[in-house]
């Protein structure tokens, strides 16, 4: 099998923005590897674009070692590491549960934390001039939620680790985050709710993954940034 030199890999990316974020890089002619929990025809159309797929669930105790398992391979080197994987779990659906808390620590934390350290040698190993990590957060890290308090939590966590991470791997790899309001509504969002969520940011539109697409070109293209959140939040800040 042939190994790739400055892949991408994207975790999620079965779906919604992880899958539109690889299907871009795919565009612009980048390797791309990804992970993905359900089978779906848009994970074989990413497959048939080209890139490798790994099904793998994040929860599980032993997700990173199978992450860089397949990193290896199928890549001499990575350009970008991208943590999507995500799962919005209510506080009322972690009652009880003790899986849906550990999924959630172990998405936003556990998983970024090790693949950050386990992939260290293959974005080093990458011979383009610039080599990120990006995480994907929320924008209402900054704000609290009465329904969404350990979900929010994590995330915070998420954020957090961009700036440990930018100091431990500066000045060769960049570490930065982006933090996400209203990008894409969920199917079974009811029109009240749209209404309502439309109406909590200045600009008011649902802007579709494309937004997130841009900030990732942005992060990856500029050498000044390291350590940073980028709030991609039409506004909400201030409404
Ligand atoms: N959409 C928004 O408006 C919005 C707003 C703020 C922040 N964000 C952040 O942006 C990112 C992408 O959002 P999205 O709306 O595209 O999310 P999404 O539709 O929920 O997709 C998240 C991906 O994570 C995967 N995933 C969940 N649990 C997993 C597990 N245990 N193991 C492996 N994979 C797992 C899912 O795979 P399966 O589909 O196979 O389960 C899915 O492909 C997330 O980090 C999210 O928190 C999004």
């Amino acid at each position: 099998m042939s190994h790739v030199r400055n892949a991408i890999l994207i975790t999620g990316a079965g779906q919604r923005i992880g899958l539109h974020l690889a299907e871009r890089f795919l565009d612009e002619g980048h390797p791309v590897l990804f992970t993905y929990r359900t089978p779906r025809p848009s994970v074989a159309a990413l497959e048939a674009k080209g890139a490798h797929g790994l099904l793998v669930d994040l929860a599980e105790a032993d997700a990173s070692q199978k992450v860089v398992g397949f990193v290896a391979e199928h890549a001499l080197s990575l350009r970008c590491v991208i943590h999507n994987a995500s799962v919005w779990l209510k506080d009322v659906e972690l009652r009880n549960s003790p899986q849906n808390l550990a999924a959630l620590m172990r998405l936003h934390l556990q998983v970024p934390y090790e693949l950050n350290i386990l992939l260290e040698p293959w974005l080093r190993a990458s011979d383009a001039e610039l080599k990120d990590i990006i995480s994907i957060s929320d924008f209402n890290t900054a704000r609290g939620s009465d329904q969404h308090a350990f979900y929010l939590a994590t995330k915070a966590g998420l954020q957090n680790l961009t700036k440990s991470f930018a100091k431990k791997y500066a000045p060769e790899i960049k570490v930065n985050d982006i933090a996400p309001a209203l990008i894409l509504f969920n199917e079974d969002d009811s029109e009240e709710y749209r209404a309502q969520r439309l109406k909590k940011s200045l600009l008011q539109i649902e802007p579709g993954p494309e937004v997130v697409w841009q900030t990732v070109k942005f992060i990856m293209e500029n050498r000044y940034l390291t350590a940073t959140s980028i709030p991609l939040d039409g506004g909400r800040s201030v409404v």
